[in-house]
């Protein structure tokens, strides 16, 4: 198939006049060094990490859509309290999509990017809500034969986060965990390693059918926070999992605060004598996503030995080093289809991106509502 040398890239532009821009830009399409690779991309997730940059604090309910196929633009506006945080990016076009998956269609002169020709790659950067991508050929997963662009789609952000959560646990010296917003796509892929390697897990969800996704496919631990008796609940999960580890996603509001309360209280309840300072169980939060954007707010009742702090993966794959990486990365690709598996509510292009009533349902961040670009279907 002939490559075209012009190829469509989504934009994502806010004005420091206060309007978020989102469009299709005609780019080259680029040409692979001598190490790289040039992907077709075919399929791409909207992940929330990837909402904060596409979206960010726009108002969709006021979007304006013009123009069709490749002259596709929207635009919605963005109160003025929100435009110092986003200072660093105002007034510049900015490419999005962390991952994604395709076929290899053209390399650079190298062997290894030469070996890579024909075979479809998963891979990570940026910029993946394009029709074409070059990146390093060392950098691309290879997928396993059978599996296609969607199955690869979301093979580095979620599955290597949930991993990378297992992990920081053995690392840090913990023996079970907490995890939070837990029936999210990420929180079922952590179900699936946690109940393979046999880590106690407390899943903390907002309703019961959230429960209900969690329960069938195996987790032990479910807690409802809309439940009156739910800290009861929370503290005599964590009491029998021994978890002192909690994953937050949420951020905002009272959880955190709550989960490092029920630790305390799980591990009082095994203490021999009193101390005016608190358990000496080190109780860890971390804090790995903004779902709720509002204050985090503690109410320190549990003692002095704690932590709270902010996780992110790209440095915690830093810090674990390459061989370590990619030992994660190759567990994604050996168990791609069962516990990585990524289900999507629809396939969109990248016009249907910009479709205000589409952008409304994938803005949400809900339950079971992922969608997948795939930027080289029909616009
Ligand atoms: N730090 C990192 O490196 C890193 C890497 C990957 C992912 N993440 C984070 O991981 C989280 C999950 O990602 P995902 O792709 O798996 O998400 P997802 O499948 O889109 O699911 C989001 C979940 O969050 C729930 N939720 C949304 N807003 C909430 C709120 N205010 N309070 C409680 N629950 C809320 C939704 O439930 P409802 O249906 O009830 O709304 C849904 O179950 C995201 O926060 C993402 O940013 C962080």
């Amino acid at each position: 198939m002939a490559i075209e040398t012009l190829s469509l890239q989504l934009r994502s532009l806010v004005k420091a006049s206060g309007e978020l821009e989102l469009s299709l830009a005609q780019v080259p399409t680029p040409q692979p060094a001598e190490d790289e690779i040039l992907v077709r991309i075919e399929g791409t997730p909207i992940n929330p990490s990837d909402l904060g940059l596409l979206i960010g604090p726009a108002d969709l309910s006021q979007a304006t859509a013009t123009g069709a196929g490749p002259a596709a633009k929207v635009t919605a506006p963005v109160a003025p309290q929100f435009l110092k945080a986003l200072k660093p990016r105002l007034d510049q076009s900015m490419p999005v999509g962390n991952e994604g998956a395709g076929v290899v269609v053209a390399a650079g002169a190298s062997p290894a990017a030469q070996a890579l020709v024909g075979k479809t790659v998963a891979i990570l950067g940026g910029a993946m809500y394009a029709q074409y991508r070059a990146v390093k050929a060392a950098d691309a997963l290879v997928l396993p034969e059978g599996a296609t662009a969607a199955d690869g789609a979301s093979c580095f952000v979620n599955p290597l986060t949930a991993l990378g959560m297992v992990e920081t646990m053995r690392r840090e010296g913990h023996t079970a965990l907490i995890h939070t917003a837990a029936a999210s796509n990420l929180g079922q892929m952590l179900n699936k390693i946690c109940i393979k390697d046999g880590v106690g897990l407390v899943n903390v969800v907002r309703n019961a059918e959230q429960a209900k996704i969690l329960t069938d496919i195996g987790a032990k631990y479910v807690v409802d926070s809309s439940e009156p008796d739910f800290v009861e609940k929370l503290t005599d999960t964590i009491a029998e999992t021994g978890a002192t580890l909690a994953f937050d996603a949420i951020g905002g509001g009272k959880l955190a605060g709550q989960i490092l309360g029920a630790i305390e209280t799980a591990a009082n309840r095994k203490a021999t004598e009193y101390s005016r300072y608190g358990s000496s169980t080190y109780k860890q939060v971390y804090i790995y996503g903004g779902l709720d954007t509002r204050p985090t707010e503690l109410a320190r009742n549990f003692g002095l030995s704690w932590g709270l702090g902010g996780w992110l993966l790209t440095p915690f794959l830093m810090k674990i080093g390459p061989a370590e990486a990619q030992r994660l990365r190759q567990r994604v690709a050996d168990e791609l289809k069962t516990t990585f598996a990524s289900h999507y509510t629809a396939e969109i292009s990248l016009a249907e991106v910009l479709d205000p009533k589409i952008m409304a349902a994938y803005n949400k961040r809900a339950t079971g509502e992922k969608y997948l670009i795939n930027p080289n279907k029909g616009l």
